[in-house]
C-alpha cells in the first residue's frame, strides 16, 4: 500500500490547529510542522513584524512557498495559518500531500481563545471582535468547502485530535480501497 498521507489542519485563527497538531504528532510519532513557524524562521521575523515591514501580499507569497515545501514531506501533521485557504493553489498542493481537515469554531469562542494574544496582525487595531466576524463571514465559503470538518467550539483539544484521527483513518481506508 502507498505511504500514509499527511494530516493537514486548516481553519480560522483560534480554532486550535497548532494545539491539536501537537497532540496528533505525539500520538502518531510523526513530526508537527506549522506554516507560521516556518514563515517566521525564513523571514527571521515574527508574524506581526512581517506584516508591518513587508505587508500582507509579501507574507502570502512566502506562505505559499512554505506550504509547497512542507507539503513535500511525509509523516507530518501540518498546522496551517488561517489564511492558507485564500490561495486555491495552497489547497491543491496540500490536498495532494495529505488529508485536509478543517477546524471550525463559533466567533465568540474564537474571541475567548485569542483575546489575550498579541501575535495576530489581522486582529490588531480597533474592535477585534467585529474583525473576527467580518473575516469569518468572508472566508466561510472557503472553510466550508473542505469536506472533512470538526467543530471545536465545545470540545477539548484531546477530543478534537481523536475526531481528526478518526476522519484521517476513514479517508485512508477509502483511498486504500480505490487506489
Ligand atoms: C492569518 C492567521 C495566522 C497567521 C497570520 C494570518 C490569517 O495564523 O498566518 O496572522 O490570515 O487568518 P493562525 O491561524 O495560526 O492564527
Amino acid at each position: 500500500m502507498a505511504h500514509e498521507r499527511n494530516i493537514v489542519l486548516l481553519g480560522f485563527m483560534g480554532t486550535g490547529k497548532s494545539r491539536v497538531a501537537g497532540l496528533l504528532a505525539g500520538q502518531l510519532g510523526w513530526r508537527q510542522v506549522d506554516t507560521d513557524d516556518e514563515i517566521e524562521r525564513r523571514a527571521g521575523l515574527p508574524i506581526p513584524e512581517i506584516f508591518a515591514r513587508h505587508g500582507e501580499p509579501w507574507f502570502r507569497k512566502l506562505e505559499h512557498e512554505v506550504v509547497r515545501d512542507l507539503a513535500a514531506g511525509q509523516r507530518l501533521v501540518i498546522a496551517t495559518g488561517g489564511g492558507v485557504v485564500l490561495n486555491p493553489e495552497n489547497l491543491r498542493v496540500l490536498g495532494a500531500s495529505g488529508v485536509l481537515v478543517c477546524l471550525l469554531a463559533d466567533p465568540e469562542v474564537i474571541w475567548e481563545r485569542v483575546r489575550q494574544e498579541t501575535h495576530r496582525p489581522l486582529l490588531a487595531g480597533g474592535n477585534p471582535q467585529q474583525r473576527i466576524r467580518d473575516l469569518l463571514a468572508k472566508r466561510r465559503p472557503l472553510y466550508t468547502a473542505i469536506p472533512l470538518q470538526v467543530d471545536t467550539s465545545h470540545l477539548t483539544p484531546e477530543s478534537v485530535a481523536g475526531r481528526v484521527l478518526e476522519l484521517w483513518r476513514m479517508a485512508e481506508r477509502v483511498e486504500g480501497r480505490h487506489g
